[in-house]
């Protein structure tokens, strides 16, 4: 397995602090610092979540507030250079000011979706602190979710997982990936289904937790709270912070966040599983 992974989630926002605190309450994430700017990043023991202050000095090529892009730390900065080179046959290759709030470089995916890269880790714990509310899952739409998934297992070693095998043998566009932390979903920005939500690049993401009922009780007084329906193979809820940004919440269902690797209900269980299929302890017959 290559030392790629996803670490790291920026949004621009108007408010930054206000919906900091929304997360930090929610989901108890480590305060990592806050810029002059107004800039403030937190941590879920292994993602940095920077809340970037919208404002052109950022040099953005797209500006609209809300989740706004992903970044990735490397095993070696010069072979992922040379695979971007490679992949994307482009030499856009952009200094990032680095430090708690950024990467240290810009690439851009086929589409011209902006990527965060960093040999180090954005700032968040070097080892993993598994806390009991964390970042599994990390949604985009794309054009063509076959070439955002050639590009992220060329030149940052994700494995597609086993369930977006299954989805294209049913024909679908759907693409997953893992890289051992997060399950990576690719689905198509033009699509049909009733309740596709679209908005082009960082989607949503999605947080595991193992305590379902409870964070439901304190996010319902705030926001609100819908079941997703039973019919989608998705997390089990999806809910909306005050700003609009999409996530998920799971527990029973979790992520295939490596070829038959599955986070589930607060721990790592191995097996070829359907989404949805994993569930909990009790539904397993209190086994494993
Ligand atoms: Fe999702």
């Amino acid at each position: 397995m290559t030392g790629c992974q996803m670490r790291y989630l920026a949004f621009l926002s108007d408010e930054p602090q206000a919906l900091a605190e929304f997360y930090q309450r929610h989901f108890a994430l480590i305060e990592l610092g806050r810029s002059n700017e107004g800039d403030v990043s937190l941590s879920d023991g292994f993602y940095n979540l920077t809340f970037l202050r919208r404002r052109e000095a950022l040099n953005e090529p797209h500006l609209e507030n809300g989740l706004h892009h992903v970044g990735l730390q490397v095993d070696s900065m010069e072979r992922a250079l040379a695979e971007y080179r490679r992949t994307t046959y482009g030499e856009v290759v952009v200094d990032e000011p680095s430090g708690v709030h950024f990467g240290d470089v810009r690439f851009f995916d086929p589409e011209g979706m902006p990527v965060s890269v960093s040999e180090g880790g954005f700032g968040a714990p070097a080892t993993r602190e598994v806390r009991p509310a964390r970042i599994q899952h990390v949604a985009f739409n794309s054009l063509l979710p076959q070439r955002i998934l050639h590009f992220y297992s060329t030149v940052f070693g994700f494995r597609e997982v086993t369930n977006s095998v299954k989805f294209r043998g049913r024909g679908r566009m759907n693409r997953f990936a893992g890289d051992g932390v997060t399950n990576l979903a690719i689905h198509p920005y033009f699509h049909d289904t009733e309740g596709h939500e679209a908005r082009f690049g960082v989607n949503h993401f999605g947080f595991l937790v193992n305590d379902m009922d409870r964070r439901l009780d304190a996010l319902s007084k705030e926001i609100q709270v819908a079941k997703r329906p039973a019919n989608r193979p998705f997390a089990e809820y999806r809910l909306f912070d005050p700003e609009g940004n999409k996530f998920d919440l799971s527990q029973a269902k979790g992520w295939e966040v490596d070829i038959d690797v599955w986070e589930v209900d607060g721990e790592r269980r191995e097996g070829r599983f359907e989404t949805g299929e994993p569930g909990t302890r009790q539904s397993m017959g209190g086994t494993a």
